[in-house]
């Protein structure tokens, strides 16, 4: 299947988990990938595998927490590719408390990282996306949408649904599409050393297992494909039936 046949795509958090897999997944599907991370090494390494493959990609590097930083990379991407077709906004974790640092301070560093890094990139991409009909995908979580612990985190996970759906309305004009993918557990470099609790957390998965990197690349290729040419402003969960409810777990009482 090659659906980004000529097509260009940007995708942060390129050097591990989910971003990586998506480029990998973009790549094969015939896109010429702007690999973007704070990882120099890892960035070079998916660059790599990419062109290894035959593919094409270009490591920029890119903080989403400085506007400047990421102004410049999807600068070098349009750059060296002629065009930006897709947005894929991956980079993201849920951050640690700093010191002593009181856990409101947490809010607004969340906040700057998980909802402002997204807007940065859109910021940056969007004249080239309205040019190219393009489309736009961030990287939300299923924490955004129940509670699962984690507040500052999940709250600002939770304003990317809003903000697509207000971007796919304002946009609609131009052509632009805007989604968010939801993904509950994944099996990335944030779960190692703790391959107990992975195993543990089965059991809360109707599907049986937690998510894999691919599995969310795939629902990030779909959206950003022309497959998904009627869908915008969605958040798509990709979360093994989790929100489905507890009834796996009362079937075996
Ligand atoms: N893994 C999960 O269980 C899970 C669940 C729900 C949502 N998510 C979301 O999926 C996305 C990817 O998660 P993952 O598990 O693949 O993470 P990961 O830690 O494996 O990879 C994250 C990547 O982002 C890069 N990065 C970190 N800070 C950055 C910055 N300021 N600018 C640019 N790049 C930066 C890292 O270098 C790394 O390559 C995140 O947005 C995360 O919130 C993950």
């Amino acid at each position: 299947m090659q659906r980004f046949e000529n097509k260009v795509a940007f995708v942060t958090g390129a050097a591990h988990g989910i971003g990586r897999a998506t480029v990998l997944r973009l790549a094969a599907e015939g896109a010429s990938v702007g690999a973007a991370d704070i990882d120099a090494e890892g960035t070079a390494s998916v660059v790599d595998e990419v062109t290894g493959a035959g593919g094409s990609a270009l490591a920029v590097a890119c903080d989403i927490t400085d506007t400047a930083s990421v102004d410049a990379a999807v600068a070098a991407t349009v750059e060296r590719f002629g065009r930006l077709d897709v947005l894929a906004n991956v980079a993201g974790h849920n951050l640690a408390l700093e010191g002593t640092e009181p856990a409101e301070a947490q809010w607004g560093r969340q906040y700057d990282f998980t909802f402002t890094g997204a807007t940065r990139c859109i910021q940056a991409s969007l004249p080239h996306l309205i040019e190219s009909r393009g489309s736009v995908v961030l990287v939300g979580s299923i924490s955004g949408q129940v509670a699962l612990g984690t507040a500052p985190y999940a709250a600002a996970k939770a304003a990317l649904a809003n903000l697509v759906r207000n971007l796919a309305s304002d946009h609609r004009p131009r052509g632009v599409r805007f989604n968010v993918v939801a993904p509950a557990t994944v099996a990335t470099d944030r779960f190692i050393g703790k391959e107990a609790l992975l195993e543990e957390l089965k059991a809360i998965y109707p599907l049986g297992r937690v998510g894999k990197a691919e599995d969310v690349a795939a629902a990030i290729a779909f959206l950003a494909s022309d497959d998904a040419s009627w869908i915008t402003g969605i958040t798509l969960p990709v979360e093994g039936g989790l929100t489905a409810g507890p009834g796996h777990l009362l079937n075996l009482l």
